[in-house]
């Protein structure tokens, strides 16, 4: 696969390819008890994913390594040439379907909010963000080529790389927090206790787990297991797709690499214009440990 432009489909750049899907996207039926996350890219969005997948199942092991975790949880806007899109998959999905999507806030399909579906937002610290999204970028052959690190760092900035804004995305989802159906978590809480957000979630979803299964999906969802876990660390997907060689997609689940990236101008910069995009809104990040 070459590396395709960025398309714009409602106001918001995307990958390329899954331009072509859109209007299956917008007009996708949602079901009751459909489970959406949701999440900017590089944002926590395969641990949720795994975690939620093991909580529906009780903590089945067994069930969790039925496929790979992009097959468990059927990503809504994934549209690449011969391959099934995410609506026809999830079309034809018969059991409790867990849904991932980038989709800013206001351009979630209507059926979603029809159907009163729940929805799990996970926020990361944008810096974090940044620094793994350039990583995922290269090893990710559906994305254009990056560029050097400040090119991609004045894109994110601009709001030019897919799924668009950052602040943007995240002040979307920050300002519907309160609605019932909606569970807005942080990266950085979940790696400080995962066992308190698993319980979280769990109970907003309904299920009221014994200690034993919230250890057991704990100890299943660490970064070290799901990195040496093949259903879920993306090893299964062609070299010619995702390079791991490049850079693992399980590349190192931490808070603060960023430091090892930017430098004293670029986090000055960056700094900047964080605060002018957060400014007058009550939400504010962890950056290190
Ligand atoms: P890094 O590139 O900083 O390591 P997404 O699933 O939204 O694409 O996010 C991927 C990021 O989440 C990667 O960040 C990945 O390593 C990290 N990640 C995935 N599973 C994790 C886990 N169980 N614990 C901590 N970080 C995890």
């Amino acid at each position: 696969m070459s590396r395709p432009p960025i398309k714009i489909v409602s106001g918001m750049p995307i990958l390329g390819p899954f331009a072509e899907n859109w209007a299956n996207v917008q007009r996708f039926q949602a079901r009751e008890d459909d489970i959406m996350i949701n999440t900017y890219p590089k944002s926590g969005t395969t641990w949720m994913s795994e975690i939620l997948d093991l909580i529906l199942n009780d903590g089945d092991l067994k069930k969790a390594s039925r496929g790979a975790i992009f097959e468990r949880v059927p990503f809504l806007e994934y549209a690449v040439p011969d391959m099934p899109t995410g609506t026809e998959i999830l079309d034809t999905m018969k059991t409790r379907r867990l849904i991932k999507s980038h989709l800013h806030v206001e351009l979630v399909p209507q059926s979603f909010w029809e159907k009163n579906c729940k929805v799990i937002y996970v926020a990361r610290n944008p810096k974090d963000v940044l620094v793994s999204y350039y990583h995922f970028y290269q090893m990710a052959i559906v994305h254009p080529d990056p560029g050097t690190f400040d090119e991609f760092l004045q894109g994110f900035m601009e709001g030019t790389l897919a799924f668009g804004s950052w602040s943007r995305h995240v002040k979307g989802w920050w300002n519907i927090r309160e609605q019932k159906n909606v569970l807005f978590l942080f990266f950085e809480d979940m790696l400080e206790d995962s066992k308190r957000a698993i319980k979280k979630v769990a109970e907003f979803i309904g299920k009221d787990l014994p200690n034993d299964v919230l250890e057991k999906i704990q100890q299943h969802t660490t970064f070290k297991a799901m990195k040496e876990n093949k259903m879920s660390n993306y090893s299964t997907i062609p070299s010619s797709v995702m390079n791991h060689g490049i850079s693992p997609f399980m590349r190192k689940g931490i808070c603060g690499d960023w430091k090892n990236h930017l430098t004293v101008a670029q986090n000055e910069i960056f700094d900047a214009y964080l605060k002018k995009e957060l400014s007058g809104i009550d939400l504010t990040f962890r950056f290190q440990d």
